[in-house]
């Protein structure tokens, strides 16, 4: 594996890879990586011939309040993790080098980021759309693996890439939690043993909710209810929000029926965290996905 920080470098080992006829699978990230990240560094080298990650903690789609300078960084474990998934080539830009000049051209997606984290993160979105389109552009035409955990940042860069004919194939990966339920995510780093614990009651409200739909619950309103009343037992967890959307359009429904998004969002001490599951509800046919849990060797 090389480690590269330039942009031109990053263009010219992606266009040399193509020239050998390789297929290129690209992941963004922004580092700290567990098994989420691992799982599509794995999945990007079982599709593609040549591996791609970046890591960079993108300024841009943090809100001023929000924890971009405590974001937690470890540069030199996640080389190791990227060596052991079998990455050729990890980009760690430094800011000047993404951002050289003040930003005065951004990427906006309308309608999808608007719900669920777009209310509480007006200025989110536009900050990924903006730098995953220049990652696009730096990489070139590839596979990009992005884990379903961000649900609505799937849709909204999948959406993107349509929009502007970007060659970019966007791939979602399954969710993964840590065993007892928690999703994982480099916030839940923030936690405190006793934050951990409380964490867990998204997956268990999540759980909750996936056995009412299952035994016909069909109210999206009953739905809610299920969710933040389990979730309100837990006074260290504040929600946000708990919504049925369609897992289309991300739009909220009137009733559950076909393929919808049951997605949760919640404050947990210093962390900000998100949870969901997808629902396909076909007459009183009823599939749910979760995700996956990461073999313990991989925690
Ligand atoms: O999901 C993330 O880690 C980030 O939002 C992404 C896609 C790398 C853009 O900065």
């Amino acid at each position: 594996m090389i480690t590269i920080g330039r942009v031109h470098e990053l263009r010219a080992i992606c266009d040399d890879a193509r020239a050998q006829g390789k297929r290129v699978g690209f992941v963004p990230t922004m580092g700290y990586f567990h098994a989420g990240h691992r799982s599509l560094m794995h999945e990007a080298r079982a599709q593609a011939d040549f591996v791609v990650v970046s890591l960079f903690v993108n300024p841009l789609q943090f809100a001023p309040t929000e924890d971009l300078a405590g974001y937690p960084r470890d540069l030199a474990g996640d080389a190791v993790v990227c060596e052991e998934a079998g990455v050729d080539v990890l980009f760690v830009p430094a800011v000047e080098e993404m951002y050289p000049r003040p930003i005065c051209t951004t990427v906006h997606v309308d309608g999808l980021t608007e719900g669920l984290c777009g209310k509480s993160r007006p200025t989110h979105f536009d900050g990924v759309t903006t730098v995953v389109a220049k990652l696009f552009s730096m990489v070139g035409p590839c596979q990009a693996f992005f884990g379903r955990k961000d649900a609505q940042q799937v849709a909204v860069v999948r959406r993107m890439a349509q929009d502007l004919d970007l060659p970019v194939e966007v791939v979602g990966c399954p969710l993964v939690r840590e065993a007892d339920g928690l999703a994982m995510s480099s916030r839940n780093s923030y936690l405190d043993p006793d934050e951990r614990r409380a964490a867990t009651v998204l997956s268990r409200a999540l759980h909750e909710a996936a056995a009412a739909i299952t035994a016909g619950e069909r109210a999206p309103d009953a739905v809610h209810r299920v969710l933040a009343g389990l979730i309100a037992t837990e006074p260290k967890v504040e929600l946000d929000y708990a919504e049925v959307v369609d897992a289309g359009d991300l739009t909220p429904v009137t009733i559950i029926a076909g393929e919808v998004l049951v997605a949760v969002a919640a404050r947990v001490g210093k962390a900000r965290l998100i949870d969901n599951m997808t629902v396909s509800v076909n007459g009183a046919n009823v599939e749910v996905d979760l995700g996956v849990v990461a073999r313990e060797s991989e925690g």
